[in-house]
């Protein structure tokens, strides 16, 4: 197939174009390199052996959305924000850029006859569950901005494909971490919010200990839980997904290991991987955060035979892989 990847400059985009590739599709990418880096793409370009196209736009530009999804058989939608508290303090920018630019993407998208779509949707539409692991059937009650961004885009999907018969996957991704085994594409340190690269940014930089955000949650150590899935299972999920886009459904699937690690598992992790202990300091909860999120993976294995089971180990050495190589990044 020839598909568009929205933000595919991005952390999780550029690793599942270059999964993509080489499976044999053509792939697009636009990208207003907001948060993304055109060297990823050059990169992946390397790492595949083969040219990208590159549009450098916002998707909220309806005329290089249009440039972009000339002949393009299906869509995957990266491309948004993902920052749980900079979404507490900027709720407006979510709505724009997550939900609002939807409007234009799925309007080209209609207008081009393109009526296939993979979401990037988030654990963050869960919220705080009492039930776990969490179903795809539990009740969304975000709380965030983000998170109810992702909610939105589900609900604006589920219409497009009652209203025009598209097929569409949503997958909420449980705390992708980890790089590409080549350790060339991953996500740089410098910046980022999530925990392991927080946490490795601590280990090669003097000046930037890791903060535990809450150590009194009700969980075995005190720490918070997630459900880690390595990134190059996570981009095989998405060729998955493409395999099971069917006409006139929208079918929503966790994609999750469904065996959580706290961040007292993940820092002794770092250790076991690097040798080094993680410099840390305990702070307090922070808004919108949980104690634990874990997924059923159930469905999507019933749907598509995928199994995400690469370790948290391994999700360590391959981040650490990348971060060692590229202590700057993209940016040297
Ligand atoms: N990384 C995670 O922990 C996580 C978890 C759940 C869901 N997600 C979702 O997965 C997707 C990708 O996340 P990521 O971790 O790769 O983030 P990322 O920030 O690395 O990548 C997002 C990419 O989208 C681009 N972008 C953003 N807004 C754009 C716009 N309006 N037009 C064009 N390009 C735009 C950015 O430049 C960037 O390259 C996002 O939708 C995110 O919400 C991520």
């Amino acid at each position: 197939m020839k598909l568009l990847v929205t933000g595919g400059a991005g952390y999780i985009g550029s690793t599942v174009v270059l999964d993509l590739l080489a499976a044999g599709h053509r792939v697009v990418v636009i990208d207003d390199l907001s948060t993304g880096y055109r060297e990823a793409v050059r990169r992946v370009e390397q790492l595949a052996g083969q040219d990208v196209p590159f549009v450098h736009a916002d998707i909220a530009d309806a005329a290089a959305v249009r440039r972009a999804l000339n002949g393009v058989d299906a869509v995957l939608h990266f491309a948004a924000f993902k920052v749980v508290g900079e979404s507490m303090a900027h709720p407006e920018r979510y709505l724009a850029n997550n939900v609002g630019a939807l409007g234009t993407l799925f309007g080209e998208m209609a207008r081009a006859g393109v009526r296939r779509l993979v979401y990037s949707s988030s654990a963050a539409v869960y919220g705080t569950q009492r039930e776990m692991p969490i179903a795809e059937t539990a009740p969304l009650l975000p709380e965030s901005p983000y998170g109810l961004s992702k909610v939105h885009g589900e609900q604006w999907i589920d219409w497009m494909v009652r209203c025009h018969g598209w097929s569409a996957v949503s997958l909420r991704y449980f705390n992708p971490v980890g790089a590409h085994a080549s350790g060339r594409i991953g996500q740089p340190v410098e910046g980022a919010q999530a925990l392991l690269p927080r946490a490795l940014l601590a280990l090669v930089r003097d000046d930037a200990p890791l903060t535990v955000f809450g150590t009194d949650w009700s969980t075995a150590d005190g720490t918070a839980l997630r459900d880690y899935i390595h990134i190059a299972d996570l981009a095989a999920a998405h060729r998955h997904a493409l395999d099971a886009l069917a006409p006139g459904q929208h079918a929503i699937f966790n994609v999750g290991t469904g065996r959580p690690h706290s961040v007292a598992e993940v820092l002794a992790a770092c250790r076991r991987v690097t040798g080094r202990e993680v410099p840390h300091v305990l702070g307090p909860r922070r808004p919108g955060d949980m104690a634990c999120a874990t997924a059923d993976p159930s469905r999507f294995r019933a749907a598509t035979g995928f199994t995400a089971d690469r370790t948290l180990d391994d999700m360590v050495a391959t981040a650490w892989r990348w971060t060692e190589e590229n202590p700057g990044g993209y940016g040297g």
